[in-house]
């Protein structure tokens, strides 16, 4: 891989600053706010910041970058396949429920639904997301479609992506402006209490983890290789594969160079 160092140096920041905005968000419902259950009150609600933070935000980040990493090469693109999807599954498993808990609460207190923006963009990334996760199954998990579909859905796959992870953030910060303002009577979110400070850093912790999780799957010369470089650098003897990788992967212009090779020989590496 080409700037090794750099990448792990970005993946491990994208994993800390994932980590601990999930932290603070569980501190914040914990110590700031009422707690945690399911009893159609506040603790009800603060289910919905927790799972959509770890859930909609950490787990979809890790999901994104997870063909990224350099010791699952030697794994199957199958079984990455499948990592990929399990995690982005488990994502839309946790967003559902933090959705369950915010309609339940607004029903129980008759606080009416779908009232804001912050409402609004939140369910389209949901249902978009599920779209995203239908056509990702059918298209490159089951063995139906022709390669030729597969390549040309891809990088239709990899901006709505990324895309909707970027709503999803958008969505996050919306949201814990909203529930900042709604949430503190006294003092104020103008007057900037201990809680304010503290959750506007959980803010910017989850901008900063999707800067670079989006840098990290936008950056070409860190793809996985294809399934065909990589057969060839494994059938090679020892000695040669780690000049080979470098080589082959820092000469590679194309931001999607699997597909070349799969429209040749109409092999389905997706
Ligand atoms: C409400 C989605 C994250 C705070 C809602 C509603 C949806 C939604 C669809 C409407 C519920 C209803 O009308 O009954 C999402 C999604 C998120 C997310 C997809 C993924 C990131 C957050 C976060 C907070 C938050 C991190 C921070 C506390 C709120 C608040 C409401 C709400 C205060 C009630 C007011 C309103 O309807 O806008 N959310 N949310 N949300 N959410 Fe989120
Ligand atoms: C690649 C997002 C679900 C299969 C990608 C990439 C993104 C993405 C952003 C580009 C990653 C990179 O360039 O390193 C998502 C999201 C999903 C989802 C948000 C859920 C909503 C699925 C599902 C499948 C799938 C269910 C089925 C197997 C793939 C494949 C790649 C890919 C094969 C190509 C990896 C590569 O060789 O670079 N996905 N994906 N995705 N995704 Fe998904």
């Amino acid at each position: 891989m080409e700037n090794h160092r750099p990448f792990l140096v970005l993946l491990f920041f994208a994993f800390a600053l994932g980590f601990i905005a999930v932290v603070f968000v569980l501190r914040w419902v914990l110590h700031f706010r009422e707690g945690l259950a399911w009893d159609g009150g506040a603790k009800e609600f603060n289910w919905h910041p927790l799972l959509a933070v770890t859930g909609f935000i950490f787990l979809q980040g890790i999901a994104i970058v997870v063909y990224r990493l350099p010791w699952t090469w030697k794994c199957s693109k199958l079984m990455m396949k499948f990592i990929h999807a399990g995690l982005n599954v488990l994502a839309f498993i946790l967003a559902v429920i933090s959705l369950v808990a915010v309609f339940d609460f607004h029903n129980v207190q008759n606080i009416p639904n779908m009232y804001s923006l912050h409402s609004w963009v939140g369910l389209a990334a949901v249902i978009l997301f599920s779209l995203q996760i239908v056509l990702g199954v059918c298209i490159f998990l089951l063995p139906v479609s022709p390669g030729y579909v597969r390549a040309a859905f891809m990088p239709i796959h990899v901006f709505s992506g990324l895309f909707i992870f970027t709503t999803v953030i958008a969505t996050a910060l919306m949201g814990i402006t909203e529930k900042l303002i709604f949430g503190l009577t006294g003092p104020k979110y103008k007057d900037s209490p201990p809680e304010a400070t503290f959750v506007n850093v959980l803010g910017l912790l989850i901008t900063v983890f999707g800067a670079l999780i989006l840098w990290i799957a936008t950056r070409a010369s860190w793809k996985r290789p294809s399934e065909q470089l990589l057969h060839t650098l494994h059938s090679n003897e020892p000695q040669s594969v780690g000049t080979k990788t470098d080589t082959a992967m820092s000469e590679r212009p194309d931001p999607e160079p699997n597909s070349e090779a799969r429209r040749r020989n109409g092999k389905t590496e997706e």
